[in-house]
């Protein structure tokens, strides 16, 4: 599958039939809202856990030297958290934009965090067949990745370190971000 996937989001789910819809977010779209919003809340999904295993030539890396951000793998029992969103349907014009690395829009079940209660959601995911797919490594190699990566939108370290930041503010634990943090504060001390 090509990385730019803007056309496949767009024709294999249109979403003009809605009022509104909850976008999950797991990576940059936890610390970066740079879109319109009716309302945001702290949900998580299951089944799904964050990893560095997509390359980005557009964001934190270049075409010639991609940089290292997050997907999500199918992982039975696994919870990831994350910030819900509602927005309303041209909103993803923008995010499809943000997103073309090679993700695709998925439909899947959020779960409000600190008050019950359940919604489907939109979740953006780079699986294994799109061409800027990386897949795994050591934390140390994903640390140094990282470490020496920068695209537009700024250095890839910065992608992970307000992440991190981000979960901890939220109370979050997530091993595979906070190891990886850990080695990549060694690198850059
Ligand atoms: C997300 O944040 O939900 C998608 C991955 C990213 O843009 O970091």
């Amino acid at each position: 599958m090509s990385h730019n996937t803007i056309a496949l989001n767009k024709q294999q789910q249109p979403l003009d039939h809605l009022d509104s819809v909850w976008l999950f977010g797991y990576g940059s779209l936890i610390y970066k809202a740079d879109f319109p919003y009716m309302q945001c809340k702290p949900a998580c999904i299951y089944g799904w856990q964050r990893r560095f295993w997509q390359g980005s030539h557009d964001h934190r890396g270049t075409p010639q030297a991609p940089g290292r951000v997050l997907t999500l793998i199918e992982a039975p029992g696994a919870r990831c958290a994350g910030m819900a969103y509602e927005v309303t349907p041209d909103t993803f014009e923008h995010l499809d934009h943000r997103e073309k690395n090679g993700y695709l829009r998925v439909f899947t079940e959020l779960h409000w965090l600190g008050e019950p209660g359940q919604t489907q959601g939109l979740v953006y995911l780079a699986s294994a067949d799109n061409e800027a797919y990386l897949g795994p490594d050591t934390d140390a190699a994903i640390a140094a990745h990282i470490a020496s990566s920068a695209g537009p939108s700024g250095p890839n370290s910065d992608y992970l370190l307000q992440l991190a930041q981000a979960l901890r503010d939220m109370d979050e634990q997530d091993e595979h971000v906070f190891a990886i943090e850990q080695q990549l504060l060694k690198l850059l001390k």
